[in-house]
Parts: C-alpha cells; sequence; structure tokens
C-alpha cells in the first residue's frame, strides 16, 4: 500500500493519475471527508487525516510501505511534515519519499528553509528515502494567464534572471518511480527542465504558442509584492514569493541537472512543450 499525503494538490494529483493507471494499492488523505469521493474516483481508497494532528495519522498509515508527501508550503509545514515522517516510522514505514524544492540543502530562499528540516528528519529516521528537489514549475506560469489575456504581458520582478523551470508532469513521474522502484533509495534528485530561461525568453514561447506577441514587464520588489497581497494570500505568502522572485533574479535557480534523464531514460519536457500542451489555459 502507498499513501499520497496532498494528492489533490498540484503535483500531488498528477502522481496518483500516474500510479493509478499503474494498478498499486494507493491510499489518499483528505482533509475533508468532501473530497474523499474525488480521491475514490482517481484511484484511492480515501482516508480522513490532517498532518498537524498526529492522532489522525495512525489509521492512515496502518498497512503502508511507501509514503509520499506533497503538500502546500506554508510557515507550518515543516512542522507538520515532521509529523508525519515521525508516524510514518512509529507505523514500520519501509520508504519515503518527499516533494522538497530546489536546492534546499543551501537554504538560500525561504522555501528552502521551510524544506530542508524535513529532509533532513527523514535522513536521519532510518526509512529508505528519496527527496525530490524541483525547481519553478512550468505550470505555474498559468497564474500569469489573466495579464497574458488582457495586456499580453507576464509582470514579474525577476530582472533578467535564468530559471530552469520543470514541467509537473515529469516531476510527477520522477515521484512515481521513487515510489514503485528500489533503485531509487537513499537518493536526492535535483528536478529542471532542459534550460535555464529568461522570463523574456518564456514570454515569448508562450506567445508563439498562442499565436500573439506576449511581453515581459519588469516591476520593482514593491510592485509585485502589492499584486501578491491583492491575491488575498497573506502577508508570509507574499514575502516567500517575493523572496523566491529576489533568488531567481540572482541567478540562483539557473542550474540545469540531468536526474530527470537518469531516471526515466528521456528528456525533461521543454517550455516550448508545455506552452503548446496548456494554450488554451493561457488563451482563456
Ligand atoms: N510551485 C512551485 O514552483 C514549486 C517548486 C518546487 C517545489 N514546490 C513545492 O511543491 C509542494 C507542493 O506544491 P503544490 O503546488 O502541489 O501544493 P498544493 O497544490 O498547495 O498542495 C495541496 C495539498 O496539500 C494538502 N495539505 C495541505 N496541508 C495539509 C495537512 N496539514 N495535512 C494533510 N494534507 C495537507 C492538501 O490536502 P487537502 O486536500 O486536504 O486540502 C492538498 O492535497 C510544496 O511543498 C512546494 O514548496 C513548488
Amino acid at each position: 500500500m502507498i499513501l499520497l499525503v496532498g494528492a489533490s494538490g498540484n503535483v500531488g494529483k498528477e502522481v496518483l493519475r500516474q500510479l493509478s493507471a499503474s494498478g498499486r494499492d494507493l491510499r489518499a488523505t483528505v482533509r475533508d471527508e468532501s473530497k474523499a469521493a474525488d480521491m475514490r474516483n482517481a484511484g484511492a481508497e480515501p482516508v480522513v487525516a490532517d498532518m498537524s494532528d498526529p492522532a489522525s495519522l495512525g489509521k492512515a498509515l496502518e498497512g503502508v510501505e511507501a509514503v509520499f508527501v506533497s503538500t502546500t508550503a506554508t510557515p507550518t509545514m515543516t512542522d507538520d511534515q515532521i509529523n508525519l515522517v515521525n508516524a510514518a516510522k512509529a507505523a514500520g514505514v519501509k520508504r519515503f519519499v518527499k516533494l522538497s524544492v530546489a536546492k534546499a540543502d543551501q537554504e538560500g530562499c525561504i522555501y528552502a528553509r521551510w524544506h530542508h528540516p524535513v529532509e533532513k528528519a527523514i535522513m536521519d529516521s532510518g526509512m529508505s528515502y528519496t527527496i525530490l528537489r524541483p525547481n519553478g514549475f512550468m505550470q505555474n506560469f498559468i497564474m500569469n494567464a489573466g495579464t497574458i489575456q488582457s495586456d499580453s504581458a507576464i509582470y514579474a520582478p525577476v530582472g533578467e534572471g535564468k530559471v530552469s523551470f520543470v514541467d509537473i508532469r515529469d516531476v510527477a513521474e520522477v515521484a512515481a518511480k521513487a515510489l514503485t522502484e528500489a533503485s531509487h533509495e537513499n537518493t536526492v534528485y535535483e528536478l529542471t527542465g532542459p534550460a535555464a530561461l529568461s522570463h523574456g525568453e518564456i514570454a515569448s514561447i508562450i506567445g508563439k504558442a498562442i499565436g500573439k506577441d506576449v511581453n515581459y514587464v519588469p516591476i520593482s520588489d514593491e510592485q509585485a509584492h502589492e499584486v501578491f497581497m491583492s491575491w488575498g494570500i497573506g502577508q508570509w505568502f507574499a514575502d516567500a514569493l517575493l523572496d523566491l522572485f529576489v533568488f531567481y533574479r540572482g541567478n540562483n535557480m539557473d542550474h540545469v541537472a540531468d536526474d530527470f534523464t537518469k531516471v526515466t531514460g528521456h528528456k525533461p519536457r521543454s517550455m516550448e512543450t508545455f506552452a503548446n500542451d496548456f494554450a488554451a489555459a493561457f488563451k482563456g
């Protein structure tokens, strides 16, 4: 039995989709019973559990051999996921796969500082582990669909910084392998796309995919923070996002890793492929 924690999330959903096709026994946590039917329809046995409530995790972990966790990055995620690590170890789980973030061990940005303590707890637990450290997701650009439609523009405070964005579908492919194949045990994979690209280059690729000129428009950190706050996402989230863009701007996430190809035997999806596949989302 494989337990997925975060199976309704952006990454978790894709991991569940890919694993359910393999016919494995899957269980997925939901915090709200109302999501149980979705999990059942997607091929997993639902169980109500919340990582912030350790007592709820025992039932979820009964008979589980492998755990996958990919949950919303928040200031409480670190403690919540460590609760899950401790409960998994106590329940006799053999393999633990965690979705982390690129260069988490360097703790150079807020997200890395939230993820790295969980990585360390997993490594110290004695369970076999695979840590997946993806760079920013290509799918994040769907958040820019509104201004691409209204202004033919992507606004961001990222200067000319280049980032090797990776497609969520590729991240999920490696996660599915790590959960089902022994050869990935006690390994850390840095997952990137095939090229480091500036936002100007990405705007142009998306423009080609949807048949119109799209420009990248640099904005100040103050303007960006104001935009993030206008989304109603809260101060901590706006601060973490801005911190990430500043990190991108310094070319701290422009590494191109070959771990994806080593694991899967094929190349990761390019930004062009992503933009073509999601053209309808950008067009609206
Ligand atoms: N976005 C990027 O570019 C990027 C890049 C690299 C790494 N990452 C990392 O990727 C991870 C996943 O991102 P995502 O976009 O897939 O996240 P997401 O869509 O926000 O994940 C939502 C999932 O987290 C679950 N969840 C949240 N808190 C929980 C708790 N206390 N107990 C149990 N489940 C909980 C939710 O469960 P319910 O269904 O019960 O609500 C839901 O299934 C994050 O940790 C992020 O730091 C993101």
